[in-house]
């Protein structure tokens, strides 16, 4: 696990962004599997910003974002499409047609999952996952006991995840009880996984999937298990790492070794 700490939210967001970015120079047909949430709102507008000022293009890039909310139309304000939409979609150029999240509102769920898996495995799977992390330490919808080895599917939110999402909402009774989400499963078959977090309220999450057992009360700590998988983290968020020192001094060294090769 590459864990790199930066000193604010707005860097941590700089340097996801630039990662996704640099993939899609070097790949410009690339898959990347996007993330909804307040954290990724910031690197979505670094990269509309170098869609419109370096012609950043997203022509040919695929997209699968991580969630839906079971019963939410694509149109409803707080729907993960609407969001996708008002955050990234409307502002670079993504083609509709190859930008796609879950179905809430298929009248057979199951089969709407199982088609969204066909689909991620035909178009290639995914070279790119960004993720955020949950207060209970989730990814994407999968809620402590989910299992690591899951695929789409239905999950219930837990009250906490709930409480967090209110805010968005309004009130705790409009947050939506169940969501469509990738499997763990699915996630840790895309070729490299990114996690953005900000903020000490992440910092115990952080902490548990880092450096903690591999757990399912912890999805999150399921990246453990992948090979390619970059933690970007304000300081706040690092807060609880034990060996946050490490971490730095081995990303300095990186950072000193890719400048020299360049
Ligand atoms: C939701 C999403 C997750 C996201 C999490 C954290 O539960 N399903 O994908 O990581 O919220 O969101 P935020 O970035 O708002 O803290």
């Amino acid at each position: 696990m590459r864990v790199i700490i930066e000193a604010d939210a707005a860097a941590a967001a700089a340097t996801a962004a630039d990662f996704i970015a640099a993939l899609v120079r070097r790949k410009p047909d690339a898959v990347l599997g996007l993330a909804t949430g307040g954290t990724p709102v910031s690197c979505y507008q670094l990269l509309i910003e170098m869609h419109r000022q370096e012609g950043l293009d997203f022509g040919q890039v695929r997209t699968f974002n991580l969630d839906e909310y079971v019963g939410l139309p694509a149109t409803h304000p707080q729907s993960y499409h609407r969001f996708m939409q008002e955050q990234l979609f409307d502002h670079v150029n993504l083609q509709p047609e190859r930008c796609q999240l879950p179905d809430g509102v298929a009248d057979d769920l199951p089969a709407a999952c199982a088609a969204y898996e066909a689909a991620i495995r035909e178009a290639g799977g995914i070279d790119l996952q960004l993720l955020g992390i949950g207060t209970d330490g989730h990814i994407a919808f999968n809620e402590p006991g989910s299992s690591l080895a899951g695929r789409t599917r239905v999950k219930h939110l837990t009250a906490e995840t709930i409480r967090d999402n209110a805010r968005f909402f309004g009130d705790e009774a409009s947050v939506p009880r169940l969501a469509v989400t990738m499997g763990v499963g699915t996630i840790l078959e895309a070729r490299c996984c990114l996690l953005l977090a900000t903020g000490a309220h992440k910092a115990e999450a952080v902490r548990a999937a880092v450096e903690g057992p591999v757990s399912a009360s912890i999805t999150a700590s399921a990246l453990q298990l992948h090979p390619d998988v970059v933690m970007v983290l304000d300081e706040a968020a690092a807060g609880e790492l034990q060996r946050s020192e490490y971490y730095k001094m081995a990303e300095a060294a990186e950072r000193t070794r890719s400048a020299a090769a360049e």
